[in-house]
């Protein structure tokens, strides 16, 4: 019979043999990223309901349907965070980062909330890592991004990547561009899925996004922003082209790409694994110029990604993991005192050490010992006298008690 109580819709619990793979995923991308210069920042977990509807855009599914959000008991309305860019601009322009060299290069990693549909790959409650580059405009900034982001996927070995990259211009050229879609969208309104239809004059590039079948089909047919980009926004893709051929990135340049965040300028681009069926995103992001204006800071150009671990973990197919224990001290009776000691002393000299905590007799200790994967066990004898085991050979000898750390952490 289910339990009465059970973690909510869309949510999960992380087992401590499912943190191994998660802390490796930690792991690697912060020795990459502070290795790149990055440094971590963190935001609180909910923010002003209003960041996310100016950041975000008013327009998006995220804003329009997808926040958890309340009312404080101050009466404040706020909102479990969906995304992170937005709490991070905020964060760069309330620290005056703008004083800071730039641009400032930051990276994070935490949980992120959205009232979706659940399904494989797509939770309410989802973790996020990302990386941000605030304060320069150059297409150095979107390829050294890309590039680490490559390097994350591939260190961690996901496998079937394939990387979409387009650009959606500047929004000074993007009006006319939006004119254009709108009225090709309006001559194909009966082709069209409800909400497309709907949001046709507030939001037309939204239809790319579109999963339904018709609405593809039209799509597929319309003008993009990709083929009337202005010469500038056309330089500066040609320049993040060229830093990615020389870097060896292969990528498909695809002008259906959009994003479901309004905050995209220019650049965009997505890492997307066969593995994951429906919800092959791995990770994206791409230029946010416009992002920190519209939050009334001063203009600053800014760029970043982010990727969800929970699909880095599904693409690799991650199998649980105990972390592995350096020793267990298996005491005789009498001896459980002897053991603890010895067990804090094999701590304070760094190794990973267990005793039994529930009473059990030695060969239960021995069991206890094996299931934990103990490279080694010490067992006190009840005459006061110690052996040394190996678990994998079966090997034991005798030690002195005095002997043993020294034993365990020489070479
Ligand atoms: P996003 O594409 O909305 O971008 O989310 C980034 C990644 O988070 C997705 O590629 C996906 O792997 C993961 N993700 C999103 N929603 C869910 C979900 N419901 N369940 C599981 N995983 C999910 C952003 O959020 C931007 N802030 C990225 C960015 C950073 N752009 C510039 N800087």
């Amino acid at each position: 019979m289910a339990n009465r109580y059970q973690a909510p819709k869309g949510t999960f619990d992380v087992l401590p043999v499912e943190a191994v793979a998660r802390e490796r995923v930690e792991r690697t991308a912060r020795e990459l990223l502070e290795g790149a210069g990055y440094g971590r920042i963190e935001t609180p977990i909910f923010e002003d309901t209003e960041l996310f509807a100016r950041g975000v855009g008013a327009s998006t599914d995220i804003v329009r349907k997808e926040m958890f959000s309340f009312d404080d008991l101050g009466g404040r309305s706020v909102t479990l965070r969906p995304e992170g860019t937005a709490p991070i601009a905020r964060a760069y322009l309330e620290h005056g980062m703008q004083k800071l060299p730039q641009p400032v290069k930051l990276w994070h990693l935490g949980p992120y909330f959205r009232h979706e549909r659940p399904q494989a790959g797509r939770f309410r409650q989802f973790n996020q890592l990302g990386a941000e580059a605030i304060g320069s405009a150059s297409p150095l900034v979107d390829a050294e991004l890309i590039v680490l982001l490559d390097e994350l996927l591939r260190s961690l070995e996901v496998p079937a990547l394939r990387l979409r990259l387009g650009s959606l211009g500047s929004p000074a050229a993007r009006g006319p561009y939006r004119e254009e879609l709108a009225a090709y969208l309006r001559q194909h309104a009966d082709e069209l899925a409800k909400d497309v239809r709907e949001r046709i004059d507030e939001n037309p590039l939204r239809a790319f996004d579109s999963k339904d079948e018709g609405t593809r089909a039209v799509m597929a047919q319309a003008p993009t922003m990709l083929e009337q980009l202005d010469s500038e926004d056309a330089e500066h893709l040609a320049a993040v082209r060229q830093l990615l051929d020389e870097a060896g990135i292969a990528y498909e340049l695809d002008g259906t790409l959009v994003r479901g965040l309004d905050y995209y300028t220019r650049t965009v681009f997505a890492f997307e694994c066969e593995r994951l069926g429906a919800q092959s995103e791995v990770g994206g992001g791409g230029r946010y110029d416009r992002l920190l204006d519209e939050l009334d800071g001063p203009p600053t150009p800014a760029a970043g990604w982010a990727v969800g671990v929970e699909r880095i973990l599904l693409a690799l197919g991650e199998r649980d993991e105990n972390s592995p224990r350096d020793v267990f001290v298996a005491a005789a009776d009498g001896q459980r005192e002897r053991a603890f000691a010895l067990v804090t002393q094999l701590r304070h000299a760094g190794l990973r050490a267990e005793l039994d905590l529930a009473d059990r007799g030695m060969k239960g200790q021995m069991r206890q010992a094996d299931r934990l994967g103990a490279a080694r066990a010490v067992i006190l004898d009840v005459d006061g006298g110690a052996q040394l085991r190996d678990m994998s050979s079966g090997e034991q000898r005798e030690i002195e008690l005095a002997r043993v750390v020294e034993a365990l952490t020489g070479p």
